[in-house]
């Protein structure tokens, strides 16, 4: 089976990423989304609640199945018994560490490979973190997400202000 993961820290899940997703699952039998549990940063939202986001978003996408992982991205690859990463490029300024990230997966494990979309056009600019920020001083951001994914970054960030509110 052709089985391709597209592994990243959805912190939330974008329109670009989203986009990914669905052009990933029309090339491969199999897409699985992996969302990385990441002890260095520190996530707006659980690493159950970004696979949460994640399964509905992508519910008419039988192909796609979206999964947590700990630990190095090849061993997650491994355990999944698959041989491509996807990743999204969006402009120059991602190449050097994709490419940096894809070479060295490559030595560690050299029977994967990563492949490269580049992002539509529409979302190029996007991220996470741009979202994010744009969210906490009460912007628009329904270009950039689902609308339920919007919702639970307007929720979320109202939980935090209220908690941060208390502490004053
Ligand atoms: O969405 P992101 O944050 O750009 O995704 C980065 C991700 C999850 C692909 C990368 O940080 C990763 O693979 N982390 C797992 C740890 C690992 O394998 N590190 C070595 C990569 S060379």
């Amino acid at each position: 089976m052709n089985k391709a993961i597209y592994p990243g820290s959805f912190d939330p899940v974008t329109l670009g990423h989203l986009d990914i997703i669905r052009r990933t699952s029309e090339m491969f039998d199999q897409v699985v989304v992996g969302v990385l549990k990441n002890k260095a940063k520190s996530p707006l939202f659980s690493v159950q609640e970004r696979v949460n986001m994640l399964q509905e978003v992508t519910a008419d996408l039988p192909n796609v199945e979206v999964m947590a992982f700990e630990g190095l991205l090849i061993d997650f690859v491994r355990a999944n018994d698959a041989k491509v990463i996807v990743r999204g490029l969006r402009a120059i300024t991602d190449f050097e560490y994709e490419l940096q990230m894809a070479q060295t997966n490559r030595v560690i494990a050299p029977e994967v490979d990563t492949v490269f979309l580049t992002t539509n056009l529409k979302y190029s600019y996007l991220s996470s973190s741009i979202v994010k920020e744009i969210a906490e001083y009460n912007g628009q951001i329904s270009e950039f997400l689902h609308p339920m994914v919007e919702a639970r970054v307007r929720e979320k960030l109202a939980v935090r202000r209220e908690g941060e509110e208390n502490h004053e």
